[in-house]
């Protein structure tokens, strides 16, 4: 495998790299002025945060969070540790990431599917589970020096406020509050993406358009823009505000509400100047857990609009064998 970390600082962007106009992001000048909303969990007033949560994850899909409870020093730590895996020779990130034999740690550049691509993405990812901790922690890298600490300290911060989230929404939907208590929520994933300053960011992207197959995703990234968040047809870039955690409608929390929330369809953008680093708290269900809209939200009035399906079968069809026919046959109710 070749990772873009190791070869991209002195060359243009390959033909393999760049995008058909259609998805190209073109002028990278994009408004930010109408960026999505930001959440202060740290007000005293309950039902107003809910409702605000609720507002923005239904027109948004997206909302940043501040006062959420976890440390700065803890995220600026992963931060660096994030960093510093990334600036490491290839040879030890393929190293540090080898230790599971059912290979639990990916290490990998673009997408999974890097062979079956027309086109590359420019970025390079690690992802590993994270809970329990101990079940997964003697798998994660060990190098650089504090990585198992640090990042172990931030998935049981992270899988806390998730949970808290989690149920503010479970609130504002009018689901009992522990609706995702179970295996909906269990097999959490923290990813490090990184994005290398790239030669032509006007002709590829570092993640095309798409969904999070998550319940929600949290987001730590730094001061150095690139998210931007797709809104009645066209993009908005979503300002990094300090400290802030920038969380996200996955799609199967938009199954789960049926279409109350809105799972935002979102991309990176690449620069040519910096590096950009992000770690991303992905809430994922176990892979027998099925999905479905929640039964207190679907009535005569509000027939379900999608299918009960196994969360492996979709991701079967949506990332292993991504077939859209078949997709479209798993998740929608042709009788809705
Ligand atoms: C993702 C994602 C955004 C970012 O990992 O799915 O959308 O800014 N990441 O890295
Ligand atoms: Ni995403």
């Amino acid at each position: 495998m070749t990772l873009l970390s190791s070869w991209c600082y002195d060359g243009s962007l390959p033909e393999s790299y760049v995008m058909p106009p259609e998805t190209r992001p073109g002028d990278l000048i994009v408004p930010m002025e109408k960026s999505i909303p930001v959440i202060d969990l740290q007000r005293k007033d309950r039902k107003e945060t809910i409702q605000q949560i609720m507002k923005a994850g239904q027109e948004f899909g997206f909302f940043q969070i501040i006062n959420h409870g976890v440390s700065e020093d803890l995220m600026d730590e992963t931060m660096n540790v994030a960093e510093e895996f990334h600036a490491m020779p290839v040879l030890d990130k393929e190293r540090e990431c080898a230790k599971d034999p059912n290979g639990s740690c990916k290490l990998y550049t673009s997408s999974y599917v890097y062979p079956r691509e027309d086109v590359h993405l420019w970025r390079d990812a690690v992802i590993h589970p994270c809970r329990p901790l101990d079940q997964h922690i003697q798998f994660w890298p060990e190098k650089p020096n504090r990585y198992r600490e640090v990042v172990g300290a931030y998935s049981v911060e992270l899988w806390k406020l998730s949970c808290r989230i989690l149920e503010l929404i479970c609130e504002g939907l009018g689901l009992s509050l522990n609706y995702f208590s179970n295996d909906l929520s269990q097999v959490p994933q923290i990813i490090i993406n990184h994005y290398p300053p790239c030669p032509e960011p006007s002709l590829t992207l570092g993640l095309l358009k798409h969904r999070d197959l998550t319940i929600i995703t949290i987001l730590l990234q730094t001061q150095i823009k690139g998210l931007q968040v797709f809104k009645d047809g066209r993009w908005i870039g979503i300002e990094p505000l300090p400290h802030a955690f920038v969380v996200n409608i996955g799609s199967l929390l938009m199954f789960i509400s049926n279409g109350k929330l809105n799972g935002a369809e979102h991309r990176v953008v690449t620069n040519s100047r910096d590096a950009r680093t992000t770690v991303s708290f992905f809430v994922y269900p176990s892979d027998e857990s099925i999905i479905e809209p929640a039964k207190a939200l679907v009535n005569a009035s509000n027939p379900a609009i999608y299918k009960a399906f196994k969360f492996a079968d979709f991701i079967n069809v949506s990332i292993i064998n991504p077939d859209d026919e078949a997709l479209k046959e798993l998740i929608y109710n042709s009788t809705a």
